[in-house]
């Protein structure tokens, strides 16, 4: 059961959570998907980046962010010296892709957040970015949108937690 995997990999370290995320067939996501996209970083991060959840490249490649809108999150995170590859920890809401890019529906999203717990408890980082409203909304559980919540900060099981837009929403 859900419980069962979210007692199973609580104060587990990062790769046996993604291993886990990797075997997972929890929602229809699974059927569709060609590789699982757990999550890819430093695993003692400053930031821990949310998006929403894979696209087409994503996808392809098991990895997050690696295709236009992930050229530009670089950019965004280089610009404020962040990178995935010394202090950033990249992950999604959903570890599989939706569709079409479709947003996630709010039973995938449920589905998955365990995951993205287990994740924040064993980085641990010190800030949480959510970039895009998927990520904003399913964290925050504000009705707020992005342009509303940007420009603070809230806060998610003691860590601090700001909102920018999705580097998707700015192409
Ligand atoms: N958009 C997202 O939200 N996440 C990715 O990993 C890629 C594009």
């Amino acid at each position: 059961s859900k419980n069962e995997v979210i007692q199973e990999i609580k104060n587990a370290s990062i790769d046996t959570i993604n291993n886990k995320i990797t075997k997972c067939n929890r929602c229809r996501l699974c059927e569709t998907r060609k590789n699982v996209v757990p999550g890819i970083g430093c695993k003692s991060p400053l930031v821990l980046v949310i998006g929403e959840g894979p696209g087409y490249e994503e996808d392809l490649k098991g990895e997050p962010f690696v295709g236009p809108a992930g050229q530009l999150l670089d950019k965004m995170l280089a610009a404020i010296q962040l990178s995935r590859n010394s202090n950033t920890y990249i992950a999604n809401i959903v570890k599989c892709r939706p569709p079409q890019n479709r947003i996630p529906y709010p039973e995938e999203a449920d589905a998955c957040i365990s995951f993205l717990q287990a994740q924040i408890v064993a980085l641990k980082p010190k800030m949480i970015l959510c970039a895009g409203s998927t990520a904003a909304k399913n964290i925050l559980k504000s009705p707020l949108g992005v342009t509303k919540l940007r420009g603070n900060f809230y806060e998610y099981s003691n860590i601090p937690v700001c909102v920018t837009y999705h580097p998707s929403a700015l192409l």
